[in-house]
Order: C-alpha cells, then structure tokens, then sequence
C-alpha cells in the first residue's frame, strides 16, 4: 500500500467548521497518519471579501500541529492552503497574496454552492486562469449543474487547464443511481485528477484514504489510483 498526500482536509483548529480544540487536530492528525497519508495540504474554509479569516490564528495552529507531528515522531508534512468558496474578490485576494495557494503552488482550491449554474463556474474557472492560478474544483460531485449534464465535464476539461477533485467518501459509499453513473463516468474516462479527504473530524467526517484507495485500484486500476492520490494534482504547468 502506497503512501498518500491529501490536498483537502480541515485539520487545523478553531478557524473553520474542521477540528475545534487542539485535541481534535491531533486525533485527525493521528487518524491522517493511520490511514496511510504522509503530507496533508490544510484547507480552511475562506469566503474573500465576505468573511475575515484570522490569519494569525491559522499560522499559530498550523506551526502547533506541525509541532506535534515532529513530537510523535510522525513523518507527516504539512502545507498551507486553503479552500475558497469563490466570490467576485477570489482573484484579487490571490493576486494580493492574502490568501494561499496550495502549498505555495500555482494550484488553488475552490468551491461553489451546489446549485451554482454552470456558467458562473465557467467565468470563475476563466478568471482564475486568467490571474495565474489553476483552479482545482473541490468535490466536483457535488454541482448540479454537472451531474444533471455530465457533458459538461468534458466541456470544462477541453476548455481550460483545471483540475477536479473528487471526495473520499463518494468513491466509496453510494449516493444513489445518478450520483454514482456520473461519477462512475468522470472516472472512467479519467476526469478526476485527485481525490480529497475533505475531513473535518474523527467522527462524522473522518478521513477515508485507505479504503477509497482500495476502490479506485479495483475499479480504475492501480496507475490511476496512484495519480489520484499522490499529490500529483499539485504539479505545475
Ligand atoms: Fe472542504
């Protein structure tokens, strides 16, 4: 079993709805560990222009998790990052270096609303590439838009340079017959270009990265499993 980097994951607390106290960070940081990851990209919720994110805090948190890593003789790296809900700011935010990439690369993690039409994806992905960044959809599963039309997937891969993300959780649990034919097909014809834990506790929303592993190997074979899941969504160019 390989080793694995997730690039979506709320582990560091008291900024966003992830872990809460110190002691959630390090049972996730455990559970992270357990599961077979060996670098995590921390991905708080920011909302720019919207909501203020304290940036101190993270970084104080962030050093404290890495902190503790070094303590349990975990080789597990950390990374900063973040995970933008996009909002007309995003692309100034970026370009002002005021919120992070993904571990200081050109890649930038960004959500929308679940019923956010499909045009308004389009712009936001148009914008983001046109500021420099690369935009890596998280849980692209969840739109409507593309699950209704899944055409429209390989509209957004033939138009521009992005990168998908799909969630630990949906490769390996059911989310009913039209979920799981489009993900089935973005899949199958290699859409995806890496899989998140989007964990944000040790209960409710653990990390999953062992056993979603095993199931892209069963079912996609282990070459792309292994692209999936390790950290190449995070190269450049
Ligand atoms: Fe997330």
């Amino acid at each position: 079993m390989p080793y694995f980097v997730d690039i979506h994951h709320h582990v560091i607390y008291g900024v966003d709805d992830g872990a809460r106290t110190e002691a959630d960070m390090q049972a996730m940081l455990k559970k992270a560990y357990d599961d077979g990851i060996r670098a995590i990209v921390t991905t708080p919720h920011v909302t720019p222009g919207v909501h203020r994110f304290d940036w101190e805090r993270f970084d104080r948190h962030f050093e404290k998790a890495q902190h503790f890593c070094a303590s349990e003789g975990m080789k597990l790296q950390l990374y900063r990052g973040c995970e933008i809900l996009y909002t007309e700011a995003t692309c100034d935010f970026l370009q002002e270096e005021r919120i992070p990439t993904l571990a200081g690369t050109e890649n930038v993690l960004v959500e929308f609303s679940p019923d956010t039409a499909f045009k308004v994806i389009n712009r936001a992905v148009d914008a983001i590439l046109c500021s420099g960044y690369t935009p890596v959809i998280a849980h692209m599963e969840r739109y409507m838009c593309l699950v209704r039309k899944p055409g429209l997937v390989k509209k957004l891969k033939d138009n521009y340079r992005l990168k998908l993300q799909v969630n630990c959780g949906t490769v390996i649990n059911s989310k009913g017959f039209f979920l799981d034919r489009f993900v089935r097909n973005v899949f199958e014809n290699e859409y995806v270009d890496a899989i998140g834990t989007d964990a944000h506790n040790v209960s409710s929303r653990p990390v999953q990265m062992k056993a979603a592993y095993a199931q892209l190997v069963k079912k996609w074979g282990e070459d792309y499993a292994n692209r999936l899941t390790n950290g190449s969504v995070l190269e450049e160019g």
